[in-house]
């Protein structure tokens, strides 16, 4: 079994069929060894933190361009709140490169943030706020859970450094949007399985957190916490065929 999971951030598997794909800067940072030596002079708090746990068991790749790997040569792709920060011009040849290099039959697995959950969550929420001033005051979180990372300019990592700091960071790796950081398009279980099936996935199935073709996949911790509960809430789960 190969599998991929691109767009992986912090969540690796360290499992040797697992190939771990991302383009973050920290990645960058830790590869040249001149810049992984001066980093934890650049960073601090937070952003040291994560350089410092950042795996090197990850694939440094541009998830706009061209997958590394031949046709037909892997088992299952796994990319779990990737897709949404991808353009729309980009997100039908990145869905496109997944099928190439995925074998016949291979599994594709998508997990989004759910759109129609989130709007759910917040046309349920106008009620409360209506009945309830404590609810009411929380009613702002309810709209930020569907803009804020549309909009958001400032990468999460520069958000507490002095102006200086702030400035050389974005000068070297860009502003939220550059970094990959903001969504550019949202999906829900329609748009999602209608696209994946425009292009030819077949035999879509709307899962969950915990339930897969993919064998064993519990085992693999990219979904689930190890006290089993879910790895990022409000997802949408979809699986296709090649
Ligand atoms: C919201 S994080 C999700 C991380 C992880 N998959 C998870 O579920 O926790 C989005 C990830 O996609 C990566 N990403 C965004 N655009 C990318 C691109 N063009 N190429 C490679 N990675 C990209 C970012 O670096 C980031 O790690």
């Amino acid at each position: 079994m190969k599998l991929l999971n691109l767009g992986c951030g912090a969540r690796t598997s360290a499992r040797p069929e697992v190939i771990n794909i991302d383009w973050s800067p920290y990645l960058w940072l830790k590869r040249n060894p001149l810049l992984r030596r001066i980093a934890p002079l650049l960073l601090r708090g937070e952003q040291l933190q994560r350089f410092k746990s950042i795996s090197p068991n990850i694939m440094v790749h541009d998830l706009r361009k061209p997958l590394p790997f031949p046709n037909d040569s892997v088992d299952a792709v796994y990319h779990s709140h990737v897709l949404e920060h991808l353009d729309r011009a980009a997100a039908e040849p990145f869905l496109l490169e997944i099928k190439r290099v995925l074998r016949p039959g291979g599994i594709h697995r998508v997990v989004v943030p759910d759109f129609e959950l989130l709007c759910r969550n917040y046309l349920n929420h106008i009620e409360r706020a209506e009945a309830d001033p404590a609810e009411a005051e929380r009613h702002e979180q309810y709209i930020a859970a569907i803009i804020e990372q549309s909009v958001r300019r400032e990468a999460f990592s520069t958000r507490n450094l002095p102006p200086a700091r702030k400035w050389l960071m974005n000068k070297i790796f860009g502003d939220a949007r550059r970094r990959g950081e903001t969504h550019q398009w949202m999906y829900d279980r329609i748009s999602l399985v209608a696209l994946l099936t425009k292009l030819g996935f077949r035999e879509p199935r709307i899962c969950s957190f915990n339930v897969s073709a993919i064998p064993d996949w519990n085992s693999y911790g990219l979904d689930s916490n190890p006290d089993g509960t879910p790895a990022k809430k409000n997802s949408l789960y979809v699986e296709v065929l090649k």
